[in-house]
């Protein structure tokens, strides 16, 4: 979401307000750091990269300084007094005031703060992406209302909102008429996605994957992030149906423990989020997840982590992103006790990181020598005269070839497993 959010107010800065891109900062007129505070590390970052922006605001007195995004939003106050030559505060919600924002911040020696919620406004507002990239995302909704015990998003990018479904299917043809291959639905909870149109029907988030998916020029449908009591009928028959919805998932369990998830808030047990998986497979038997996890929420025991490394190795996931508990104030979790070492979470942390590393390249031993389709994406970074493609499970493969083959699904054989890398040969039809 963030990356979305950069993006678009790098094209407000370029488009509307006539700023030219610059890599060296010691040229630049305005500086504008977009932010999360999700864990307490991210936060600290932004205020020891101010103290540099700071010395160059010394240095030229133009230069204007915003800071955007969740930290925005959840220490403005904080921000304007330790940090008071920022001339702009903007909350992720308000982007799209960038242009107004910054001609207030002209004639006025304080900080400017909009950290307000204006609903949908911001999706009305913001300019069109002029040059579509071979995959885009799409936001269908925003903002979260399952306020987990530990999460500050609810507080920084507010309670649901779901965009009109007419302006995802206008933007959704619009990307794809000027190239664009792969969407990637985005949004907090984006299965929670919920819209009444103008006749009163109401349109959940597996009914707008059937209204998407009927632009047969889309190769490729993703979404990020669900969460596992959304899911919905149509969601499920979306999976049976739908040839361009990938067969990868990211479903956050964060902790395999009925104990920490009652803790945690999450809504669901251990067996309830099995049993979203299994109609999941019912649905597409090859699909393959990965989740996130929260690693030392206060009150884990051994055998409390021990039970996620259970239900990892059940779910067989081949991915994880994996985070240390972050005590984030304001939240309902803020007020347990943190009893874990930091040791005994390292010690956690990197054992869950092994556990998922191994089930993912005894998956991808398991392709070695097999045929799949690859969606070519782009030119390897790593190899000169090779694209790279991904499959349907999300995982990446190298190909001999050239730029011509991009947006492309080609049928190949998997060669080489290259430590986490894959090889593939192009097959001839
Ligand atoms: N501490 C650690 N990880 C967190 N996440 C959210 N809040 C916290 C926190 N306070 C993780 C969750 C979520 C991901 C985006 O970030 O795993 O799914
Ligand atoms: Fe945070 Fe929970 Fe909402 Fe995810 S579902 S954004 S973890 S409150």
């Amino acid at each position: 979401m963030n990356e979305y959010d950069s993006n678009k107010m790098k094209d407000l800065l370029s488009k509307e307000m006539g700023f030219i891109d610059t890599d060296t900062k010691e040229e630049a007129d305005i500086l504008i750091v977009n932010t999360c505070s999700i864990r307490e590390k991210a936060q600290e970052k932004v205020f020891s990269l101010l103290g540099k922006w700071r010395k160059l605001k010394i240095k030229n007195p133009d230069l204007v300084i915003g800071v955007a995004g969740c930290v925005a939003s959840q220490e403005s106050n904080e921000i304007s007094s330790r940090a008071p030559y920022v001339d702009m505060v903007i909350g992720p919600q308000t982007i799209h005031r960038l242009p107004s924002l910054y001609k207030k911040s002209l004639d006025s020696k304080k900080t400017i703060v909009d950290v307000e919620f204006p609903l949908i406004e911001k999706f009305d507002n913001l300019p069109s992406t002029s040059e579509s990239k071979f995959s885009e995302f799409v936001t269908i909704m925003e903002g979260c209302s399952k306020y987990c015990s530990y999460c500050v998003v609810p507080y920084t990018r507010g309670t649901e909102v779901s965009r009109p479904v007419k302006d995802i299917i206008q933007e959704i043809n619009n990307l794809v008429k000027n190239g664009t291959k792969e969407i990637v639905l985005l949004g907090q909870n984006v299965n929670a996605y919920s819209y009444e149109d103008e006749k009163g029907n109401f349109i959940n988030f597996g009914l707008l994957l059937f209204y998407i998916s009927r632009n047969k020029d889309i190769k490729r449908i993703r979404y990020t992030t669900s969460h596992p009591n959304n899911f919905d009928d149509q969601t499920y028959l979306a999976y049976k149906k739908i040839p361009q919805l990938v067969s990868h998932l990211h479903l956050p369990v964060q902790s395999g423990s009925d104990k920490i998830l009652a803790a945690m808030k999450r809504g669901y047990t251990v067996l309830e989020y099995k049993s979203v998986i299994r109609k999941l497979k019912e649905a597409r038997p090859d699909i393959t997840f990965s989740s996130d996890f929260i690693i030392g929420f206060p009150g884990e025991t051994e055998e409390d982590f021990l039970k996620t490394i259970e239900l990892i190795k059940e779910i067989d996931y081949d991915q994880s992103y994996s985070f240390i508990y972050s005590k984030r104030p304001g939240t309902p979790a803020a007020s347990l006790s943190d009893n874990i070492s930091m040791k005994v979470k390292k010690d956690r942390l990197s054992f869950l990181q092994e556990t998922i590393n191994t089930l993912s390249k005894n998956k991808s031993k398991n392709i070695l020598g097999k045929q799949v389709e690859v969606l070519v994406e782009g030119t390897s970074s790593k190899y000169s005269n090779m694209v790279l493609g991904r499959t349907k499970n999300n995982k990446v493969i190298n190909i001999p070839g050239s730029k011509d083959m991009i947006g492309k699904i080609l049928k190949i054989e998997i060669t080489e497993l290259n430590n986490k890398s894959l090889k593939g040969e192009l097959l001839v039809n």
